[in-house]
């Protein structure tokens, strides 16, 4: 993948620690003006083009923007220390702090802004309420409430969901998880309310006092509470078990940690839950097509519910501390430097989501999402968050499918990260409840497996409305919704993933842009694996086919000044959807297509008729060769190649560029020749988690991605066939196998990372993975 990067300063009168200037645009950035208030991810979209990496002087901090960059940091606790996750980001009056202390306030490390090693030795320690075997009891009573508070609103045809119920149950959730007992719920609220203004907004000098004294309460509250349930030392939930630990191992658990948590958990588990599901409802509900979909087949939920933790997460913003000088992007920053990683940016950043800004409840990669941070810190309670907004989602769908937003200014609490409407209002005739017609309807409520949404869940049905051949041995196929709905965007380069009566394979998008239809052309290949075969038999107008993606891992970098488009055989699918791209921008371009004759190229005749004088053709029956070093070194300076072939084509090309720039030559292959698992030949392996302390053995017939997901840690993965990078684990001992087409002949000598859906340890090595 090509992500291109700003040169190291840009051009501005002010500076940054680092003596860089600043562009006008870092200048001038405040999270607390209405762009980033209004819309966070939008606010960014230029720094994700043009400056991914940037110094607020106005805050004080560096904003990281782009997917790769945030997810980095993320990953790295050591360098970039979450110690300051939870520092109120507004500096603080003497006059406020005078209050705080007047109520002993002492917030201090909890989990989530604990340093190594305490913060893991602690999480181990608390994480056996979490995991999904002992969440499966929550659901009962998550639906119990959330269909009695549809009760009492059901015949009324109007309601604030936020008031009446988004709040309350995650709220009771929380309290219930944690075993605390549900004293003033309205109190509580507030007080959640008064601690992320203190934390994460910007109360004028007034509110800050008026503010300081909530939080004061707050704090004194979560200790009459603590030494309420030290007395009640069997009690249940998490709290209770982390009192037990606190007495069993004073060290791990301490005192100062079990107040601070006490009041942070009850912010991190209750307000998360009730903005991101306010947030959700109300894309869902602005969307009447998706919401159809939904009312009309529940398992779209998990992965609807995925998107829209992605597209509108509740937490937009965390926080991090560089430790050491170093460097994010290519980007120096300095030891000390605070860093502002935007999550809700990088959501949006279309390296990562194809199409990032629309929502895609059919996206099979928006658990890739970072709402819910990533690496040794990530939310624990995600799968409670997950349980809480798909049972709304499904509650609402079933119980009140006619329910619509009603016309409404939406307002927001200004602050850098939690990010949900104060209000939702909506409505409904109640005259047309299906309950009335049919009573059943409000028990018969669709169950959900608890966690991630599972990947081989995700695909949208479409249908084939026509086929041709554009040349021997080629099938093309046009594909549309199969309820006329709108097919998602896609970018140059981008593929899509077919699944036919248990067979999937992957293909380039090739046809014209279109919203209703999506084209693709298959090469039949008699002695390749079976997949072509299989769809070029069976692919025929009115065939129904599952379509997972768009994806997009060979994309086009629009901002080099030139490009080299060359493509072996069937590789012309991505190339041409990339000349047609390269023709509306108006830039310098050149098709070099190779094939074995003019009969058996794909798309010939579109491509003389929409790109005559760019296009140079080879056809080998002619006695035409592409000289691949003469179009390598017709590149213009700032060029780039791209170029999609056979493996030997491709293979050819990295030995010639291989002295190019990074990222001047940019491919796809094909196929993973080799990375298909072939147990009769494979020897397990063991695996050291070095961050949870876990092993885990891989037998011979699973891959490494497998075994860390049966293990139940989340790693993303797209094509398992080791392709994308997706899957990319950090390997910190031991001899890798590499088999994947991402990683370098050099990257793969060093050794510090591979692809874990398809690479191994040597035979007879343990690896040792971070
Ligand atoms: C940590 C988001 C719900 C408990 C976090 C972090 C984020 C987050 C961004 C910091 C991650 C990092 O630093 O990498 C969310 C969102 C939620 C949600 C968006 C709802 C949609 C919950 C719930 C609970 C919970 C319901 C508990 C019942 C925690 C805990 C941590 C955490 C204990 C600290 C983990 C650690 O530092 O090791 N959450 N959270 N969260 N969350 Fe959540
Ligand atoms: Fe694509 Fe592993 S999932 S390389």
């Amino acid at each position: 993948m090509i992500v291109s990067r700003p040169s190291a300063c840009p051009v501005g009168p002010a500076r940054s620690p680092t003596g860089c200037p600043l562009s006008a645009h870092a200048a001038a950035f405040d999270p607390f003006d209405k762009p980033y208030q209004t819309d966070p991810a939008a606010a960014l979209r230029w720094a994700r083009q043009q400056e991914p990496v940037f110094y607020a002087p106005k805050l004080g901090y560096w904003v990281v923007s782009r997917y790769a960059d945030v997810k980095a940091v993320f990953r790295d606790n050591i360098t970039f220390s979450p110690r300051n996750a939870l520092e109120k980001i507004t500096p603080v009056s003497q006059e406020s702090l005078d209050v705080l202390a007047s109520y002993d306030y002492a917030m201090n490390r909890t989990l989530v802004n604990e340093d190594e090693p305490a913060h893991m030795e602690r999480r181990r320690a608390l994480m056996e309420h979490f995991i999904p075997e002992n969440l499966a009891g929550r659901e009962e009573k998550i639906r119990r409430m959330t269909r009695e508070k549809v009760d009492a609103f059901i015949d009324r045809g109007e309601a604030d969901l936020v008031e009446e119920m988004l709040w309350e149950i995650p709220l009771t959730v929380a309290l219930d998880f944690l075993g605390v007992p549900e004293d003033d719920m309205a109190r509580l609220r507030d007080f959640s309310v008064a601690h992320t203004v203190n934390t994460w907004g910007r109360p004028t000098p007034e509110q800050q006092v008026e503010v300081a004294h909530a939080v004061g309460r707050f704090w004194q509250f979560a200790g009459e509470v603590l030494e309420r349930m030290r007395a009640d030392s069997d009690g249940p939930g998490w709290m209770h078990y982390a009192i037990r630990k606190n007495a069993e191992a004073p060290e791990v658990v301490t005192d100062s940690y079990l107040h601070s948590m006490m009041m942070a958990i009850i912010v991190a588990a209750h307000e998360t839950t009730a903005l991101a599901s306010a947030n959700a409802l109300k894309v869902l509900l602005e969307d009447r097509a998706v919401w159809r979909r939904l009312c009309g087949d529940p398992s779209l939920i998990p992965n609807a519910v995925e998107e829209c933790l992605r597209l509108v997460g509740s937490v937009v913003a965390w926080r991090r501390e560089a430790t050491r000088d170093t460097e994010i992007g290519g980007v120096a920053i300095p030891k000390g430097g605070k860093l502002l990683i935007v999550q809700a940016s990088a959501n949006h950043d279309p390296y990562h989501f194809e199409n990032g800004d629309a929502l895609d409840i059919w996206r099979d990669n928006a658990v890739d999402h970072l709402t819910f941070g990533y690496g040794s810190h990530q939310c624990m309670g995600k799968n409670i968050a997950r349980m809480e907004m798909r049972i709304f989602v499904e509650e609402f769908t079933r119980r009140l499918p006619h329910m619509r937003l009603a016309a409404q200014d939406f307002t927001y609490l200004p602050n850098t990260s939690f990010r949900g409407p104060d209000h939702l209002m909506v409505q409904w005739d109640p005259a047309e409840n299906p309950e009335r017609r049919d009573p059943a309807l409000r028990e018969a409520a669709h169950s959900f497996a608890i966690g991630a949404p599972r990947q081989q869940d995700i695909a949208r049905r479409v249908r084939v409305v026509e086929t041709s051949r554009p040349a021997q041995n080629v099938l093309a196929a046009t594909l549309e919704d199969t309820e006329g709905e709108a097919l998602p965007e896609w970018s140059a380069g981008a593929h899509v993933e077919l699944e036919l009566y248990g067979m999937s394979r992957r293909y380039s998008l090739c046809g014209a842009r279109d919203h209703r239809r999506m084209g693709v052309a298959i090469l039949r290949e008699d002695a390749g694996r079976g997949g072509s075969r299989h769809f070029h038999d069976h692919l025929k107008p009115g065939t129904i086919v599952k379509l997972r993606g768009p994806r997009n891992h060979f994309r086009l970098d629009e901002e080099a000044s030139a490009h080299v488009l060359i493509a072996g055989g069937i590789g012309i699918t991505p190339i041409i959807a990339m000349a047609d791209r390269l023709k509306v921008l108006g830039h310098e371009y050149r098709i070099h297509y190779a094939g074995r004759s003019r009969r058996s190229m794909a798309f010939l005749d579109r491509l003389e008729r929409d790109h005559g004088a760019q296009l140079s053709v080879y056809a080998g029956d002619e006695g035409a060769r592409a000289d691949l070093a003469a179009l390598v070194a017709s590149r213009p300076e700032d060029g780039q190649i791209c170029a999609c072939g056979p493996e030997r084509m491709i293979a050819a090309l990295e030995e010639l560029t291989a002295d190019l720039p990074p990222g001047a030559f940019h491919f796809e292959h094909f196929t993973a020749a080799g990375s298909a698992l072939d147990p009769g030949k494979e020897t397990g392996f063991d695996v050291e988690l070095a961050d949870s302390g876990l092993s885990l053995h891989v037998p011979a017939d699973a891959t490494m991605l497998d075994a860390l997901r049966r293990a139940g840690i989340d790693v993303p993965s797209d094509c398992e066939e080791g392709l994308c990078g997706s899957c990319e684990v950090e390997v910190l001992e031991g001899e890798i196998d590499h088999r994947d087409k991402v990683l370098s002949e050099g990257e793969k000598r060093e050794g510090g990372r591979m692809m874990s859906c398809c690479s191994r340890a040597r035979e007879g090595c343990k690896l040792r993975v971070a």
